[in-house]
């Protein structure tokens, strides 16, 4: 089930742009909902889904490429006011009879923006500003009826506008935080020029997509695959609220969750929200599948495939089950469809996880997410009343624990990992909150992104007392990151380290050692397996 669009939303038109998600999110922070689609999109059809206005991103193209991604021209004459940013700025200029030429240098980082008369989308912002430029193209003349309405240094033509048509556009990026008033701009532009109002709130959100699940499961029954995760957990919050003891979760407990994990699911849908749950206590039965295996790979596949045959036990257990609900979320989506049209970062597939329904096994699947960014996932769910420990909890792998703990997976190496995990956690929890409270940032520079402890297959001599021993290292691995694709080790302060490393020798039985991963990734990896 694909989210019921509001009526009022802006269409943002993809040119491949670095930024074009982020426009989606600075609009969606005004509170107007947006959506990105591809920059090829016949006008028709664009027309026929109702945008209330359109804006054009960037990209990494120049306008007379053999390959340049366009637009339907036609899409200028719908009488929508359209806002375009950088190569959006250059393809309405070209489109509607201005020329684009190469600059000397281009122009690249912040520049001073000099506004040139009077301009709509430039009212209420400064005569001389700060705006951030990424271009080698500029525009060399305005199609008719345009005014130029600002310029820098080195670009004649940093704005200009042709209000009677309703269209605007920028050479600098006013989505990107380094133009000083850039979000005064798109404010202006949806609110005083599209008349947008900022209605698009969570709680208004949370009733559209109450609305649509309702109307779509009826009277059937929906089954979900509850993780402890935030997108599942949100999805579980929400069609709860939607179709109550309609839905039953399913918690496959594998037994390689973190400690506490299971208790926290427990608590949070069985006593808090009163949602049917059935708690699958699976641990033996992949303790024995997972005896012997060692390779990583390995271990991910037995677990993933053993995990959707107990999934659908319970599942058909259950009489009158037609729905199964899903936390696929928007970028699984943009970037299946990026995948599908060689970077054009927007080609908007549906795109289902794949679930190997078992033969004679087929439910409908219902995605209510799956137009939500992450962090509008965690507002969600934080209006939906679930506990920040959850709505913000780290990303944690599906295969969990197993692909921390180095070679084989035994009940002596999970306890000591569980432990030593919680202990890893619950210092750099702290250290982190008290980021926050100094920085008002939950995830300010320094603060930790992701950690968590390793236990490699080895063991090293130490000595406790007067015994020598032979035992387990634990690693501890932290890293700052923003989206998972490279990170850094954090810098955590010594004394820090010193707890964390004090603590689990201390009070993990069999650990004789610490240490701290410094290693970036590229080169490793952030979970070692
Ligand atoms: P790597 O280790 O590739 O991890 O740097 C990047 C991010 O992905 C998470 N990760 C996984 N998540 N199943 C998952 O659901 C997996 O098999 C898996 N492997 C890695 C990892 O925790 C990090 O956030």
């Amino acid at each position: 089930m694909a989210t019921k669009r509001p009526e009022q939303f802006v269409a943002v038109l993809d040119f491949g742009a670095q930024y074009g998600q982020l426009i989606a999110r600075r609009v969606r922070d005004l509170h107007v909902y947006s959506e990105i689609v591809p920059c090829d999109v016949p006008a028709e059809e664009l027309a026929a889904m109702g945008p209330s206005a359109i804006i054009l991103s960037g990209g990494p193209a120049s306008v007379y490429a053999d390959d340049a991604p366009d637009v339907d021209p036609a899409i200028f004459d719908l009488g929508i006011p359209v806002l375009g940013f950088c190569y959006g700025l250059q393809i309405m200029a070209a489109r509607l009879g201005g020329t684009v030429g190469h600059t000397e240098k281009g122009e690249y980082g912040p520049a001073t923006l000099i506004r040139d008369g009077d301009s709509q989308l430039l009212a209420s912002t400064p005569a001389a500003q700060t705006v951030w430029m990424s271009h080698r193209d500029a525009v060399k003349t305005v199609p008719e009826g345009f005014v130029v309405t600002a310029h820098t240094d080195v670009c004649p033509v940093a704005a200009m506008e042709c209000p009677s048509r309703r269209m605007y556009a920028t050479q600098f990026h006013p989505e990107v935080r380094h133009t000083t008033f850039g979000d005064k701009m798109l404010k202006t532009f949806l609110a005083s020029i599209c008349g947008l109002a900022p209605t698009w709130t969570m709680d208004n959100v949370i009733d559209g997509l109450v609305d649509d699940i309702r109307a779509r499961v009826g009277k059937s029954r929906v089954i979900l695959a509850l993780s402890g995760g935030v997108d599942s957990s949100v999805v579980a919050a929400l069609v709860h609220r939607a179709v109550g003891d309609q839905l039953t979760c399913v918690f496959v407990n594998h037994g390689m969750l973190r400690k506490g994990e299971p208790e926290l699911v427990e608590q949070v849908f069985r006593h808090q929200f009163d949602v049917p749950l059935v708690h699958v206590q699976a641990q033996e039965r992949y303790a024995r599948l997972l005896a012997g295996a060692t390779d990583p790979e390995q271990k991910r596949a037995l677990i993933g495939t053993e995990f959707w045959k107990v999934f659908f036990e319970e599942a058909t257990k259950l009489d009158g089950v037609e729905y199964l609900a899903q936390g696929t979320i928007y970028p699984d989506i943009i970037e299946s469809g990026a995948r599908k049209t060689g970077g054009k970062a927007s080609t908007i597939k549906s795109h289902h996880n794949l679930i190997p329904f078992p033969d004679g096994v087929r439910f409908d699947l219902i995605e209510p997410l799956d137009h939500f960014f992450k962090d509008e996932v965690r507002a969600l769910g934080v209006a939906l009343g679930l506990p920040e420990s959850m709505v913000y909890r780290q990303p944690f792998p599906g295969p969990g624990l197993a692909i921390r703990i180095i070679g084989e997976v035994t009940p002596e190496k999970l306890e000591i990992l569980k432990d030593a995990d919680a202990i890893v956690r619950e210092e750099l929890d702290a250290y982190n909150q008290r980021l926050f409270e100094e920085t008002g940032q939950r995830n300010s520079e320094h603060s930790c992104w992701q950690y968590f402890a390793v236990l490699p297959d080895i063991r090293s001599v130490g000595v406790m007392g007067d015994e020598r021993t032979y035992a387990r290292p634990v690693i501890v691995r932290a890293v700052e990151s923003s989206d998972a694709m490279t990170a850094d080790w954090a810098k955590l302060p010594y004394e820090v380290l010193g707890n964390i490393s004090s603590r689990i020798v201390a009070e993990v039985p069999g650990v004789n050692r610490v240490a701290y991963d410094i290693t970036p990734k590229p080169p490793a990896t952030i979970e070692w397996e």
